[in-house]
C-alpha cells in the first residue's frame, strides 16, 4: 500500500516548563488540504517548526512518502517537497518579486558559486531561464502582481506580500505546501482572493496538498477537507469543518467563549 504523503507521529516538544506540542498525530494524504486551527500558543507554528526541521523534536517523527525525515536538515527537508511560508513575512524587500521568487527555485538550480566564477555564461543562462520561470509562475498566480514583476518587493501592500509568499514556495515543485496564517492582514475582500488563488493553484497542480494554519473561519469552512484543533499543545479534535465548528469543546477552546453553543 502506498504510504501517506506525510506522516506525523506523537510530535512533543518542550520550552522549559512549557509543553508546546504533547503527543500530536498528523497524516496528510496525496492531493489533500488540512487546515489547523487553534487558540493563540495552541502549538500551531511549533508544529510546522517540526515538521520543517527548525526545530527538533524531543518526541515523536515526521515520514515523508514513508522515508523518516526526522532529523534532516531544514534545506533537505524543503528539497525533498516539503516547504513553508512564516507566519511573519520573510521577502528580501531590496528585490525584485521576480527574484524574491528565483530565491525559492535555489534547491531545485545546479549553479553553486564555482560554476558562476568558472563559467559565468552557463550561469546567467540558467539565471535567465530562472527568472523566466519565475515570471511565469507569478503570472499563472495573478495577472497584477505579474504586471509588477520587476519592481521591489517592498513596495508591496501587505495582502500581495502573502501571495508572493505563496509563489515563492511553490517555486521549488514541492509535494506540499504549509501555509501559517496566510490571511493575517487581510481584509474580507483580500481574503476572498487568498481562497481563489489556492481553488486556482490546487486545480493548476492535481497531486499538491496543503497544511493551512488559520483563523478566518471563512477560510477554514471554504477550503479544507479536514481541520485539526490544537489547544494547548494537544490536537483536541479532527473531523470535517460542520463537525468540527459545532464541537463544545472546540467553541470552547477555539472561541474562547464557555458553552458558546448554549
Ligand atoms: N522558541 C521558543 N522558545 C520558547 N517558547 C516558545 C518558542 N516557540 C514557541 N514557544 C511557545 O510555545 C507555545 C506555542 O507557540 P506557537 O508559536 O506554536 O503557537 P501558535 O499556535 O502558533 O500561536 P499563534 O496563534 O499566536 O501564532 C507558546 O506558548 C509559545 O510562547
Ligand atoms: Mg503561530
Amino acid at each position: 500500500m502506498r504510504p501517506p504523503l506525510l506522516e506525523a507521529r506523537d510530535l512533543t516538544l518542550r520550552f522549559g516548563g512549557l509543553v508546546a506540542l504533547d503527543g500530536v498525530d498528523l497524516t496528510l494524504g496525496h492531493s489533500e488540504i488540512l487546515c489547523i486551527i487553534g487558540p493563540n500558543g495552541a502549538g500551531k507554528s511549533t508544529l510546522f517548526n517540526l515538521i520543517s526541521g527548525i526545530y527538533r523534536p524531543q518526541r515523536g517523527s515526521v515520514r515523508l512518502e514513508g522515508q523518516d525525515i526526522t532529523w534532516l536538515p531544514a534545506h533537505r527537508i524543503a528539497a525533498a517537497g516539503v516547504v513553508r511560508t512564516f507566519q511573519t513575512s520573510r521577502l528580501f524587500n531590496d528585490l525584485t518579486l521576480v527574484d524574491n521568487v528565483v530565491i525559492g527555485m535555489h534547491s531545485r538550480t545546479r549553479t553553486g558559486v564555482l560554476t558562476a566564477l568558472l563559467q559565468p555564461r552557463a550561469a546567467r543562462r540558467e539565471l535567465n531561464t530562472a527568472a523566466r520561470r519565475a515570471g511565469e509562475l507569478i503570472r499563472s498566480l495573478s495577472e497584477d502582481l505579474y504586471e509588477r514583476r520587476n519592481t521591489l518587493a517592498g513596495a508591496l501592500p501587505q495582502a500581495d506580500r502573502r501571495r508572493l509568499e505563496i509563489a515563492r514556495a511553490l517555486a521549488s515543485d514541492p509535494k506540499m505546501v504549509m501555509l501559517d496564517e496566510p490571511s493575517s492582514g487581510m481584509d474580507d475582500r483580500d481574503t476572498d482572493r487568498l481562497i481563489a488563488d489556492i481553488r486556482r493553484i490546487m486545480a493548476q497542480r492535481p497531486g499538491l496538498s496543503f497544511v493551512i494554519i488559520e483563523h478566518d473561519m471563512r477560510l477554514v469552512g471554504a477550503i479544507p477537507e479536514r481541520v485539526m484543533v490544537l489547544d494547548y499543545g494537544r490536537k483536541i479534535a479532527e473531523g470535517c469543518y460542520a463537525d468540527i465548528r459545532v464541537m463544545p469543546r472546540v467553541q470552547e477552546a477555539y472561541l474562547g467563549q464557555k458553552a458558546a453553543h448554549a
